[in-house]
């Protein structure tokens, strides 16, 4: 099956992933119109959306998506016909500190949403609603373990991976009993442009650059599978328009690297950037493990290769390169999104307040 919507609801559009994924899909289909639902936490940026193809395309809506009289009147005054739900709370150590807001957004946001879409498509199966999960939801193999695949039980180690399985389940139910139809993703550890600053990648160039410590929690031999986010944006719109409803598939960047081996590689990008700073690596400081921190993930792309012909077009080494230089060059958004953020107020309470958990 192959189809093409018209009118997109993206809810947490001004996130990460979610700005990257509006601006891909407005430069690749040239009539889509696209509905931003977005809270603008700590998290949601403006400022994000702002070099957007068509402007006049998108309109920006701030509200929350727990709020499903909100969004069942966007899905009905736009015409909407395929959503894309990234609204989360999405950083799992800010969940340690505070697990509460993590079930408003990604139960109670998810439920929202999903009740928005039962009540305004009653019965239609010309849309779509595609979720956006985490390989997170797997909980953590061992060395020797194989990869998850979409069969892998459950297994969250965090408050955050519990609400996202929470939200699966959820969207899970709502296309058994509803027929509503629904799609997801779970996807391994995105990165490239519009990522905050708190996060692995871009907390390494940046306080790297500065020649400030970069914390590498526990011995830094955790592994991780990255994915450059424009090869998940391509995933998730063939997964949304080619996949048939009930589908789950796992999407991945196909590499296995520990903590400490990206962080050294990112360090060996600056010293080729920015020589002056060399060697950047001398700023790696081990500190306290993260609780209850998953060992290693690692992603089976069998099944989205074969039945969709998907696969990562980056490598992790060309994807690195590109976003170090980006974070190079649009210095004035990262200044932006921390102040915005208040990352200040973050780092202080988790790399230097002691650690309660
Ligand atoms: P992000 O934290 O950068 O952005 C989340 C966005 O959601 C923000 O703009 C925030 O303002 C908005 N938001 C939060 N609560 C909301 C609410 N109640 N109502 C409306 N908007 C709300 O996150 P991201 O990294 O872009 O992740 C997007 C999605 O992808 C999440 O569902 C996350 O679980 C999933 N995911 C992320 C990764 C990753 O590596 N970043 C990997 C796999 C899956
Ligand atoms: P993160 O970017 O927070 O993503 P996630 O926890 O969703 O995987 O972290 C990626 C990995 O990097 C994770 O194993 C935790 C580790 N990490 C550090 O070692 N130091 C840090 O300061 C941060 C933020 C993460």
């Amino acid at each position: 099956m192959s189809w093409s919507p018209s009118s997109l609801l993206v809810t947490g559009g001004a996130g990460f992933i979610g700005s990257n994924f509006i601006r891909w899909v407005m430069g690749r289909e040239a009539e889509v119109e696209v509905v931003t639902l977005d809270a603008l936490t700590y998290a949601g940026h403006r400022v994000s959306l702002d070099d957007l193809p068509d402007p006049s395309r998108h309109t920006f809506v701030e509200g929350d998506v727990a709020d499903a009289d909100l969004v069942e009147r966007l899905l009905r005054e736009h015409d909407v016909d395929l959503v894309v739900h990234f609204a989360a709370e999405s950083h799992v150590d800010r969940s340690i500190h505070g697990p509460a807001a993590f079930v408003h957004a990604n139960v109670e946001g998810t439920f929202g949403v999903l009740e928005a879409a039962r009540r305004a498509w009653a019965g239609r199966s010309d849309v779509r609603l595609h979720h956006i999960s985490t390989d997170e939801v797997y909980g953590s193999l061992g060395p020797e373990d194989p990869a998850f695949t979409e069969t892998t039980p459950y297994d969250p180690s965090s408050p955050y991976s519990a609400t996202k399985a929470a939200s699966d389940h959820l969207v899970r139910a709502y296309g058994r009993t509803y027929g509503l139809p629904v799609s997801i993703t779970n996807c391994s550890n995105n990165y490239g442009p519009y990522q905050l600053p708190e996060k692995l990648i871009p907390l390494t160039i940046r306080r790297a650059l500065a020649g400030a410590p970069v914390p590498i929690y526990g011995d830094g031999q955790q592994v991780r599978d990255w994915l450059y986010v424009e090869d998940h944006c391509e995933a998730i719109w063939r997964v949304a328009t080619e996949a048939p409803p009930g589908s789950t598939y796992n999407v991945g960047g196909d590499n296995q690297p520990t903590n400490l081996d990206l962080v050294r590689t990112l360090c060996g990008i600056l010293d080729d950037r920015r020589p002056e700073g060399a060697p950047h690596d001398r700023h790696l400081t081990f500190v306290a493990d993260r609780p209850g921190h998953d060992r290693r993930y690692a992603m089976d792309l069998t099944a989205i290769g074969r039945d969709l012909g998907w696969h990562p077009r980056r490598s992790l080494a060309d994807g690195l390169a590109e976003t170090v230089d980006w974070y190079l060059r649009h210095g004035d958004w990262v200044d932006a999104v921390a102040e915005g953020g208040d990352l200040a107020g973050w780092m202080a309470t988790q790399y230097e307040a002691p650690r309660s958990a």
